[in-house]
Protein backbone atom coordinates (compact mmCIF):
# COMPACT_ATOMS: atom_id res chain seq x y z
CA UNK A 1 0.00 0.00 0.00
CA UNK A 2 1.10 3.75 -0.59
CA UNK A 3 0.69 5.00 2.79
CA UNK A 4 0.76 8.83 3.99
CA UNK A 5 0.82 10.20 7.20
CA UNK A 6 -0.15 13.43 7.90
CA UNK A 7 0.94 15.37 11.31
CA UNK A 8 3.71 13.31 11.17
CA UNK A 9 5.74 15.33 13.04
CA UNK A 10 2.96 15.75 15.76
CA UNK A 11 2.25 13.47 19.04
CA UNK A 12 -0.40 10.78 17.55
CA UNK A 13 1.93 11.26 13.68
CA UNK A 14 4.81 9.94 15.60
CA UNK A 15 3.62 7.05 17.75
CA UNK A 16 1.63 6.15 14.33
CA UNK A 17 5.04 5.53 12.90
CA UNK A 18 5.81 3.29 15.48
CA UNK A 19 2.90 1.42 15.01
CA UNK A 20 2.94 1.07 11.21
CA UNK A 21 7.02 -0.34 11.75
CA UNK A 22 5.55 -1.96 14.71
CA UNK A 23 2.83 -4.23 13.04
CA UNK A 24 4.98 -4.62 9.49
CA UNK A 25 2.59 -2.87 7.81
CA UNK A 26 2.55 -3.78 3.76
CA UNK A 27 3.85 -0.49 2.86
CA UNK A 28 5.19 0.00 -1.03
CA UNK A 29 5.88 3.40 0.12
CA UNK A 30 5.66 6.56 2.52
CA UNK A 31 4.98 9.66 2.37
CA UNK A 32 4.88 12.39 5.40
CA UNK A 33 3.00 15.77 5.61
CA UNK A 34 2.70 18.59 8.18
CA UNK A 35 1.80 22.54 8.21
CA UNK A 36 4.81 24.44 6.16
CA UNK A 37 6.08 25.36 9.83
CA UNK A 38 7.51 21.95 9.73
CA UNK A 39 7.83 21.11 5.93
CA UNK A 40 11.41 20.42 4.53
CA UNK A 41 12.25 18.76 8.21
CA UNK A 42 13.79 14.64 7.90
CA UNK A 43 12.25 11.92 9.90
CA UNK A 44 14.02 9.40 10.27
CA UNK A 45 11.99 6.20 8.56
CA UNK A 46 14.80 3.67 7.00
CA UNK A 47 16.90 6.37 4.68
CA UNK A 48 14.88 9.15 6.16
CA UNK A 49 11.83 11.08 4.32
CA UNK A 50 11.95 14.61 3.71
CA UNK A 51 8.52 16.31 5.56
CA UNK A 52 5.71 17.87 2.54
CA UNK A 53 4.02 21.10 3.33
CA UNK A 54 -0.09 19.90 2.90
CA UNK A 55 -1.16 22.90 1.20
CA UNK A 56 0.75 22.62 -1.75
CA UNK A 57 1.16 18.54 -1.97
CA UNK A 58 -0.24 16.48 -4.99
CA UNK A 59 -2.33 13.71 -3.42
CA UNK A 60 -2.25 11.57 -6.29
CA UNK A 61 -0.96 7.72 -5.90
CA UNK A 62 -1.81 7.55 -2.01
CA UNK A 63 -3.96 4.93 -1.10
CA UNK A 64 -4.49 5.53 2.57
CA UNK A 65 -3.85 8.25 4.13
CA UNK A 66 -3.47 8.52 7.99
CA UNK A 67 -4.80 12.11 9.14
CA UNK A 68 -4.00 13.04 12.55
CA UNK A 69 -3.57 17.63 11.84
CA UNK A 70 -6.62 18.89 13.71
CA UNK A 71 -10.16 19.09 12.70
CA UNK A 72 -9.62 22.59 10.64
CA UNK A 73 -6.78 21.02 8.38
CA UNK A 74 -8.98 17.74 8.33
CA UNK A 75 -12.26 19.71 7.09
CA UNK A 76 -9.86 21.51 4.25
CA UNK A 77 -7.70 18.65 2.95
CA UNK A 78 -9.57 14.99 3.70
CA UNK A 79 -12.21 15.42 0.73
CA UNK A 80 -8.89 16.57 -1.29
CA UNK A 81 -7.20 13.02 -0.76
CA UNK A 82 -10.11 11.09 -0.78
CA UNK A 83 -10.98 13.03 -4.54
CA UNK A 84 -7.41 11.75 -5.36
CA UNK A 85 -8.10 8.14 -4.75
CA UNK A 86 -7.50 7.39 -1.48
CA UNK A 87 -8.84 5.98 1.39
CA UNK A 88 -8.82 8.87 4.31
CA UNK A 89 -8.70 7.82 8.16
CA UNK A 90 -9.12 10.65 9.92
CA UNK A 91 -7.94 11.04 13.91
CA UNK A 92 -9.98 14.59 14.33
CA UNK A 93 -13.31 15.55 15.13
CA UNK A 94 -13.91 16.67 11.79
CA UNK A 95 -16.34 13.98 9.97
CA UNK A 96 -16.85 11.58 13.22
CA UNK A 97 -20.53 12.28 13.17
CA UNK A 98 -21.39 12.90 9.33
CA UNK A 99 -24.01 10.03 8.97
CA UNK A 100 -22.63 8.43 5.61
CA UNK A 101 -18.88 8.58 7.71
CA UNK A 102 -18.02 5.07 9.44
CA UNK A 103 -16.67 5.76 13.11
CA UNK A 104 -14.62 2.59 13.62
CA UNK A 105 -13.18 1.28 16.86
CA UNK A 106 -11.89 -2.24 15.16
CA UNK A 107 -12.23 -5.21 17.17
CA UNK A 108 -15.73 -3.20 18.06
CA UNK A 109 -17.60 -2.42 14.95
CA UNK A 110 -15.56 -3.48 12.14
CA UNK A 111 -18.73 -4.46 10.03
CA UNK A 112 -19.03 -0.48 9.71
CA UNK A 113 -16.13 -0.65 7.44
CA UNK A 114 -17.23 -1.33 4.07
CA UNK A 115 -14.74 -2.86 1.52
CA UNK A 116 -13.44 -1.34 -1.64
CA UNK A 117 -14.75 2.13 -0.83
CA UNK A 118 -11.77 3.79 -2.37
CA UNK A 119 -12.16 7.88 -2.27
CA UNK A 120 -14.02 7.74 1.44
CA UNK A 121 -13.42 9.09 4.65
CA UNK A 122 -13.18 6.95 7.69
CA UNK A 123 -12.94 8.10 11.22
CA UNK A 124 -11.29 7.69 14.34
CA UNK A 125 -13.07 8.54 17.46
CA UNK A 126 -12.00 10.66 20.64
CA UNK A 127 -9.39 8.71 22.41
CA UNK A 128 -11.68 8.57 25.69
CA UNK A 129 -14.62 6.98 24.06
CA UNK A 130 -12.58 4.61 22.41
CA UNK A 131 -11.17 3.21 26.05
CA UNK A 132 -14.78 3.03 27.11
CA UNK A 133 -16.06 1.16 23.96
CA UNK A 134 -13.74 -1.29 24.28
CA UNK A 135 -15.30 -2.78 27.62
CA UNK A 136 -18.83 -1.69 27.23
CA UNK A 137 -19.60 -3.08 23.68
CA UNK A 138 -18.97 -6.68 25.28
CA UNK A 139 -20.70 -5.99 28.03
CA UNK A 140 -23.42 -4.53 25.81
CA UNK A 141 -23.28 -8.00 23.70
CA UNK A 142 -23.44 -10.18 27.23
CA UNK A 143 -26.54 -7.99 29.40
CA UNK A 144 -27.63 -4.85 27.19
CA UNK A 145 -26.59 -1.78 27.73
CA UNK A 146 -29.68 0.50 28.85
CA UNK A 147 -27.34 3.75 30.71
CA UNK A 148 -23.73 4.71 31.97
CA UNK A 149 -22.52 7.25 33.59
CA UNK A 150 -18.61 8.11 33.68
CA UNK A 151 -16.15 10.26 34.75
CA UNK A 152 -12.95 10.22 33.47
CA UNK A 153 -8.85 11.05 34.50
CA UNK A 154 -7.47 12.27 31.06
CA UNK A 155 -3.99 12.53 30.12
CA UNK A 156 -2.03 15.92 29.12
CA UNK A 157 -0.88 14.63 25.86
CA UNK A 158 -4.60 14.36 24.62
CA UNK A 159 -4.10 18.14 24.29
CA UNK A 160 -0.93 17.01 21.90
CA UNK A 161 2.96 18.28 21.79
CA UNK A 162 1.25 21.74 23.86
CA UNK A 163 -0.29 19.95 26.38
CA UNK A 164 2.42 17.78 27.34
CA UNK A 165 5.30 20.67 27.23
CA UNK A 166 3.24 22.91 29.73
CA UNK A 167 2.25 20.16 32.11
CA UNK A 168 6.34 19.65 32.09
CA UNK A 169 7.02 22.85 32.37
CA UNK A 170 4.36 23.11 35.51
CA UNK A 171 5.92 20.58 37.40
CA UNK A 172 9.21 21.62 37.12
CA UNK A 173 8.22 24.53 38.50
CA UNK A 174 5.83 23.91 40.98
CA UNK A 175 8.28 20.63 42.11
CA UNK A 176 11.17 22.16 44.02
CA UNK A 177 8.58 24.24 46.72
CA UNK A 178 6.09 21.14 46.73
CA UNK A 179 6.81 19.30 50.02
CA UNK A 180 7.22 22.71 52.05
CA UNK A 181 4.36 24.52 51.23
CA UNK A 182 2.05 21.18 51.74
CA UNK A 183 3.53 21.53 55.23
CA UNK A 184 2.53 24.20 55.43
CA UNK A 185 -1.00 23.74 53.64
CA UNK A 186 -0.44 26.80 51.15
CA UNK A 187 -1.48 25.76 47.66
CA UNK A 188 1.90 26.00 44.98
CA UNK A 189 1.57 28.98 42.62
CA UNK A 190 2.64 28.17 39.25
CA UNK A 191 2.83 30.13 35.69
CA UNK A 192 -0.23 31.01 33.66
CA UNK A 193 -1.94 28.33 32.46
CA UNK A 194 -1.85 28.59 28.57
CA UNK A 195 -2.90 25.26 26.88
CA UNK A 196 -5.28 24.24 29.88
CA UNK A 197 -8.22 26.02 31.08
CA UNK A 198 -6.53 25.99 34.44
CA UNK A 199 -3.19 24.47 35.77
CA UNK A 200 -3.56 21.11 35.91
CA UNK A 201 0.09 20.39 37.16
CA UNK A 202 -0.83 19.07 41.27
CA UNK A 203 -4.40 20.05 40.15
CA UNK A 204 -7.48 18.31 39.10
CA UNK A 205 -9.33 20.22 36.68
CA UNK A 206 -13.27 19.24 35.50
CA UNK A 207 -12.82 20.85 32.23
CA UNK A 208 -11.58 19.19 29.06
CA UNK A 209 -12.45 21.27 26.11
CA UNK A 210 -14.70 23.94 26.27
CA UNK A 211 -18.43 24.67 27.47
CA UNK A 212 -20.42 23.57 24.64
CA UNK A 213 -22.29 25.97 22.64
CA UNK A 214 -25.92 25.42 24.29
CA UNK A 215 -27.54 25.72 28.19
CA UNK A 216 -26.42 22.36 28.89
CA UNK A 217 -23.53 23.04 30.94
CA UNK A 218 -21.87 19.78 29.67
CA UNK A 219 -18.54 20.54 27.32
CA UNK A 220 -17.36 19.62 23.87
CA UNK A 221 -15.66 16.87 25.26
CA UNK A 222 -18.88 15.33 27.11
CA UNK A 223 -21.08 16.07 24.18
CA UNK A 224 -18.53 14.26 22.04
CA UNK A 225 -18.01 11.35 24.32
CA UNK A 226 -21.94 10.91 23.93
CA UNK A 227 -22.40 11.23 20.40
CA UNK A 228 -19.96 9.14 19.83
CA UNK A 229 -20.61 6.10 21.85
CA UNK A 230 -24.11 6.32 20.84
CA UNK A 231 -23.09 6.05 17.38
CA UNK A 232 -20.58 3.35 17.07
CA UNK A 233 -22.92 0.82 19.85
CA UNK A 234 -25.98 1.91 17.49
CA UNK A 235 -27.96 3.13 20.70
CA UNK A 236 -29.57 6.23 19.35
CA UNK A 237 -31.25 6.80 22.86
CA UNK A 238 -28.97 5.69 25.17
CA UNK A 239 -28.63 7.53 28.56
CA UNK A 240 -25.10 8.67 29.12
CA UNK A 241 -23.67 11.02 31.62
CA UNK A 242 -20.07 11.89 31.57
CA UNK A 243 -18.20 14.42 33.07
CA UNK A 244 -14.32 15.12 31.63
CA UNK A 245 -11.81 15.43 33.61
CA UNK A 246 -7.45 16.64 32.84
CA UNK A 247 -5.24 15.37 35.63
CA UNK A 248 -1.70 15.47 35.62
CA UNK A 249 -0.74 12.73 33.92
CA UNK A 250 1.22 12.78 30.45
CA UNK A 251 -0.26 9.79 28.20
CA UNK A 252 -3.07 7.34 29.60
CA UNK A 253 -6.84 8.13 29.85
CA UNK A 254 -8.67 6.15 32.55
CA UNK A 255 -12.19 6.58 34.06
CA UNK A 256 -14.66 5.03 36.06
CA UNK A 257 -17.79 3.81 34.49
CA UNK A 258 -21.62 3.27 36.86
CA UNK A 259 -23.16 1.19 34.07
CA UNK A 260 -27.16 -0.33 33.68
CA UNK A 261 -27.97 -3.36 31.85
CA UNK A 262 -31.21 -4.67 31.25
CA UNK A 263 -30.36 -7.90 32.35
CA UNK A 264 -28.61 -9.08 35.51
CA UNK A 265 -24.59 -9.25 35.25
CA UNK A 266 -22.51 -10.16 38.18
CA UNK A 267 -18.59 -8.88 38.19
CA UNK A 268 -17.86 -12.75 37.65
CA UNK A 269 -19.98 -12.98 34.58
CA UNK A 270 -18.81 -9.25 32.90
CA UNK A 271 -15.01 -10.30 34.09
CA UNK A 272 -15.06 -13.76 32.34
CA UNK A 273 -16.61 -12.01 29.17
CA UNK A 274 -13.96 -8.93 29.29
CA UNK A 275 -11.01 -12.12 29.60
CA UNK A 276 -11.88 -13.17 26.19
CA UNK A 277 -12.91 -9.96 24.64
CA UNK A 278 -10.02 -8.49 21.80
CA UNK A 279 -7.84 -5.56 23.02
CA UNK A 280 -9.01 -6.07 26.15
CA UNK A 281 -6.98 -7.40 29.49
CA UNK A 282 -8.67 -7.26 32.90
CA UNK A 283 -5.94 -6.85 35.68
CA UNK A 284 -6.59 -5.86 39.48
CA UNK A 285 -5.37 -2.24 39.27
CA UNK A 286 -5.65 -0.65 35.75
CA UNK A 287 -3.36 2.60 35.63
CA UNK A 288 -2.33 4.93 32.67
CA UNK A 289 1.28 4.15 33.25
CA UNK A 290 0.65 0.06 32.80
CA UNK A 291 -1.33 1.49 30.07
CA UNK A 292 1.03 3.68 28.12
CA UNK A 293 2.61 1.49 24.89
CA UNK A 294 0.36 -1.09 25.50
CA UNK A 295 -2.25 -2.26 23.07
CA UNK A 296 -4.97 -3.07 25.33
CA UNK A 297 -7.45 -1.54 27.13
CA UNK A 298 -6.69 -2.18 31.35
CA UNK A 299 -10.11 -3.00 32.91
CA UNK A 300 -10.65 -3.42 36.67
CA UNK A 301 -12.09 -3.14 39.74
CA UNK A 302 -15.06 -4.73 38.57
CA UNK A 303 -17.96 -4.46 41.40
CA UNK A 304 -21.68 -4.68 41.22
CA UNK A 305 -23.81 -1.87 41.08
CA UNK A 306 -27.23 -2.01 42.48
CA UNK A 307 -29.49 -5.03 41.12
CA UNK A 308 -28.25 -5.32 37.28
CA UNK A 309 -25.46 -2.83 37.89
CA UNK A 310 -21.74 -2.62 37.57
CA UNK A 311 -19.03 -0.20 38.44
CA UNK A 312 -15.21 -0.60 37.06
CA UNK A 313 -12.40 1.27 36.09
CA UNK A 314 -10.12 1.83 33.02
CA UNK A 315 -7.37 2.83 31.20
CA UNK A 316 -5.58 3.08 28.15
CA UNK A 317 -3.39 4.58 25.92
CA UNK A 318 -5.03 7.74 24.43
CA UNK A 319 -1.93 8.06 21.63
CA UNK A 320 -2.02 4.03 20.94
CA UNK A 321 -5.41 2.73 20.65
CA UNK A 322 -7.13 5.84 21.36
CA UNK A 323 -5.46 7.13 18.07
CA UNK A 324 -2.84 5.79 16.27
CA UNK A 325 -3.20 1.92 16.98
CA UNK A 326 -6.71 2.41 16.03
CA UNK A 327 -6.29 4.04 12.88
CA UNK A 328 -3.68 1.10 11.45
CA UNK A 329 -5.64 -1.51 12.60
CA UNK A 330 -8.58 0.36 10.27
CA UNK A 331 -5.60 0.41 7.30
CA UNK A 332 -5.22 -2.91 7.81
CA UNK A 333 -9.06 -3.97 7.58
CA UNK A 334 -9.05 -1.78 4.18
CA UNK A 335 -5.86 -3.28 3.34
CA UNK A 336 -7.90 -6.46 3.62
N1 LIG B 1 -3.31 13.39 21.40
C1 LIG B 1 -4.25 12.47 21.49
O1 LIG B 1 -4.38 11.74 22.49
C2 LIG B 1 -5.23 12.28 20.36
C3 LIG B 1 -6.04 11.17 20.38
C4 LIG B 1 -7.00 11.00 19.36
C5 LIG B 1 -7.07 11.92 18.35
N2 LIG B 1 -6.24 13.00 18.35
C6 LIG B 1 -6.36 13.95 17.25
O2 LIG B 1 -5.20 13.84 16.43
C7 LIG B 1 -4.86 15.12 15.90
C8 LIG B 1 -3.43 15.47 16.23
O3 LIG B 1 -3.22 15.41 17.62
P1 LIG B 1 -1.76 15.47 18.26
O4 LIG B 1 -1.96 15.17 19.69
O5 LIG B 1 -0.79 14.65 17.47
O6 LIG B 1 -1.41 17.03 18.07
P2 LIG B 1 0.02 17.74 17.93
O7 LIG B 1 1.04 17.02 18.73
O8 LIG B 1 -0.24 19.16 18.25
O9 LIG B 1 0.41 17.57 16.39
C9 LIG B 1 -0.33 18.23 15.38
C10 LIG B 1 0.19 17.80 14.02
O10 LIG B 1 -0.65 18.34 13.02
C11 LIG B 1 0.13 19.13 12.11
N3 LIG B 1 -0.67 20.24 11.63
C12 LIG B 1 -1.31 21.19 12.36
N4 LIG B 1 -1.95 22.05 11.55
C13 LIG B 1 -1.71 21.66 10.28
C14 LIG B 1 -2.08 22.14 9.00
N5 LIG B 1 -2.83 23.22 8.85
N6 LIG B 1 -1.64 21.48 7.92
C15 LIG B 1 -0.86 20.38 8.04
N7 LIG B 1 -0.47 19.86 9.23
C16 LIG B 1 -0.89 20.50 10.33
C17 LIG B 1 1.32 19.57 12.93
O11 LIG B 1 2.37 19.90 12.04
P3 LIG B 1 3.46 21.06 12.33
O12 LIG B 1 4.65 20.37 12.89
O13 LIG B 1 3.71 21.59 10.98
O14 LIG B 1 2.84 22.05 13.27
C18 LIG B 1 1.59 18.30 13.72
O15 LIG B 1 2.25 17.35 12.91
C19 LIG B 1 -5.91 16.09 16.45
O16 LIG B 1 -6.97 16.21 15.53
C20 LIG B 1 -6.40 15.40 17.70
O17 LIG B 1 -7.72 15.77 18.05
C21 LIG B 1 -5.31 13.19 19.31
Amino acid sequence: MHVAVVGATGQVGGVMLDVLAQRNFPLSSLRLFASSRSAGKEIAWEGGIIVEDLATADFSGIDIALLSAGKTASLAFAPKIAEAGAVVIDNSSAWRMDPSVPLVVADVNNHTVSAGNSGCIIANPNCTTMVAMMALKPLHDLAGLQSFSVSTYQACSGAGLAGVAELDEHLRAGAPNAVGLAFDNTAITLPPAEVFPDNVAFNVVPMCGSFADDASGETDEEQKFRNESRKILELPDLEITPTCVRVPVFTGHSMTIHASFAQPVTPEEATEKLATSPGVKVCQQPTPIAATGADETLVGRIRQSGESGLVFFLSGDNLRKGAALNAVQIAELVAR
